[in-house]
């Protein structure tokens, strides 16, 4: 049986494991320490840093194919293993793309897909002539490295600018439009190294503080605009290439669908798909890595809804509640087996049901035992 390689340990490679072991294939994860997330779990694991081209050999070689639980690697170790002959999937061209913002903005404003304004910006200068033009506020975003709503900065104007670090002392930004945004969506999109694509149900992203917080499968948005959301998910897909799966985050703004950003790796957006779709998108990844046929993407229940589990400070030992939690009845708990630090993404709940309103006061229950921020935040 195949081994496939996870550049990474933390949840995303985890629940790549576990749908691993159902199709009886091996993983081997890179790792930075032995307790972390998916290295307690994975076949085999290789310690080492991702920035460390001699750790990433050990990995390649133990692996027939090579996938990502994240995208923050050196392009140029991409490329070197790559001509020694290893299978990175997806490749060094789809990565860096996703891995940088502007990379990004360029590809899509090239091929007339929607998005906001934007403009790259490497002083407050530049960032100040787009304000003049487009207005205040404007979002201010790290080319590269940023995750979790780290490296977004929403600016009301020059003297919130000044505090962006490295924004003119070398560091690559855009700059953008502050959308009013109605709603965020999300798209997944698996592709095989076959050449087959499948599309997941499109889902609302219901964001906390600038990061996911809960998902709701199928999304609530009217026909039209989800028909445009998949559109763009296919043309990105298209464009982006790669194997595996590719989320392309995007808002709703006045009855338009624009890009915000993709990732090509599985993504939070998708989690729901564990136990709300026929295959999961972890299950699909790694079909689609191993240029496996990909499995069916529909819903197996009317509605799925995720609702994540953060680290809070008035909780420092969430995983004493675990029973408590489990004991709700309908609620699938996934648990990473991470250290609780407030902020830090800890585990997840689904749930399946007639519609999302039931379906969420079941998962945020269960999740509210974890996490007091779920209840703070109603
Ligand atoms: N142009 C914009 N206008 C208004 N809000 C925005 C804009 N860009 C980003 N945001 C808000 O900030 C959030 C985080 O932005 P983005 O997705 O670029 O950051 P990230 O840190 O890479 O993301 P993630 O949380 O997905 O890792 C978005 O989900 C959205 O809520
Ligand atoms: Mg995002």
């Amino acid at each position: 049986m195949p081994t496939v390689g996870i550049v990474g340990a933390g949840q995303l490679a985890r629940m790549m494991h576990q749908a691993a072991v159902a199709l009886g294939v091996d993983t081997a994860v890179l790792a930075n320490a032995a307790d972390e997330s998916a290295a307690r779990v994975a076949s085999g694991v290789e310690l080492g840093s991702p920035d460390d081209l001699d750790a990433l050999r050990r990995l390649a070689r133990r692996s027939d194919v090579v996938t990502f639980d994240h995208e923050l690697v050196e392009p140029a170790h991409l490329a070197a293993l790559e001509s020694e002959g290893h299978v990175l999937r997806p490749g060094p061209a789809t990565l860096e793309i996703a891995v940088n913002k502007l990379e990004q903005r360029r590809r899509f404003a090239a091929a007339g897909l929607p998005l906001p304004g934007w403009a790259e910006a490497r002083t407050t200068g530049e960032v100040r002539d787009f304000a003049a033009s487009n207005g205040w506020p404007v979002v201010i975003k790290a080319a590269r490295g940023g995750y979790d709503g780290r490296g977004v900065w929403v600016c009301r104007d020059e003297t919130e600018v000044a505090t962006v670090p490295r924004l003119g002392d070398g560091g690559r930004f855009i700059v953008e439009a502050f959308v009013t945004i109605d709603q965020e969506l999300a798209v997944n999109v698996a592709r095989s190294a076959n050449g087959e694509t499948r599309v997941y149900p499109v889902v609302d992203s219901l964001q906390r503080a600038g990061v996911c917080n809960e998902v709701v499968a199928p999304s609530r948005q009217p026909e039209a605009i989800q028909r445009q959301a998949l559109h763009i998910g296919f043309a990105v897909s298209q464009l982006v290439g790669g194997a595996g799966n590719l989320a392309i985050e995007l808002f709703v703004s006045d009855g338009r669908v624009l890009i915000n950003e993709i990732a090509a790796r599985p993504h939070n957006s998708g989690h729901f798909s564990i136990e709300g779709c026929v295959t999961s998108q972890f299950e699909n990844h790694l079909r689609g890595v191993l240029g496996w046929p990909l499995g069916d993407t529909r819903l197996v229940a009317p509605a799925a809804v995720m609702v994540n589990v953060f680290g809070h400070t008035s909780s420092p030992r969430p995983e004493l509640n675990l029973p408590e939690a489990v004991a709700v009845e309908g609620a699938h708990l996934h648990w990473y087996g991470k250290t609780s630090r407030p902020g830090r993404k800890l585990g997840h709940v689904t749930t399946l049901g007639a519609d999302p309103d039931s379906a969420l006061a079941t998962a945020r229950e269960a999740a509210a035992i974890l996490d007091p921020g779920v209840r703070e935040a109603r």
